[in-house]
């Protein structure tokens, strides 16, 4: 089948973002975080090095961490992928989400979105997890601000928010 009529190069590509199914036609070269921000508006990830070496673009394919940088969109056709704008529950925050509002775990904010998609995914897979296991699950993603004892606390605060929900101050 021809697919001149998409445009030069171009390529339909279904993905599942954020729980809802979107179809976007882009070249194939473009990544998955050109995709999300350009096409989809989903502008909460963020663009810091572009080359794989900040984490600032972190986001969830099929409930593992990518760099969405290093990620062709094409090749996530038919997966699903999350971002921080979806990990909101019903109408409250992620207690991810709150946990680095409580500990002051930013001063500049770029970092932070890819932060919390990475606790996300670390509290997925332990819950109770040790500040080693912290430091080591999110040591991708960097921190200009030196947020990084705040981070931890906030993972931390947030581990205990997912095990008792209403223990909170
Ligand atoms: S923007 Fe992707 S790792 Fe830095
Ligand atoms: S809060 Fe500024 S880079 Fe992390």
């Amino acid at each position: 089948m021809s697919l001149d009529w998409l445009g030069p190069g171009r390529v339909p590509v279904t993905l599942n973002v954020n729980g809802r199914e979107v179809e976007v036609t882009i070249e194939p070269r473009r990544t998955l975080l050109s995709v999300l921000r350009e096409e989809l508006g989903l502008t909460g990830t963020k663009e810091g090095c572009d080359e794989g070496n900040c984490g600032a673009c972190t986001v969830l394919v099929d409930g593992r961490t990518v760099y969405a940088c290093l990620v062709l969109a094409v090749d996530c056709s038919g997966r699903c992928v999350r971002t921080v704008e979806g990990l909101r529950r019903a109408e409250n925050l992620h207690p991810v989400q709150e946990a680095f509002v409580d500990q002051d775990a930013f001063q500049c904010g770029f970092c932070t979105s890819g932060q919390i998609v990475s606790a996300v995914s670390l509290l997925e897979q332990n819950p109770k997890p040790h500040r080693g296991d912290i430091e080591r699950a999110m040591a991708g993603n960097l921190c200009r601000c030196g947020a990084y004892p705040n981070i931890v606390a906030a993972v931390l605060e947030a581990a205990r928010l997912e095990e008792a929900p209403d223990a909170k101050d």
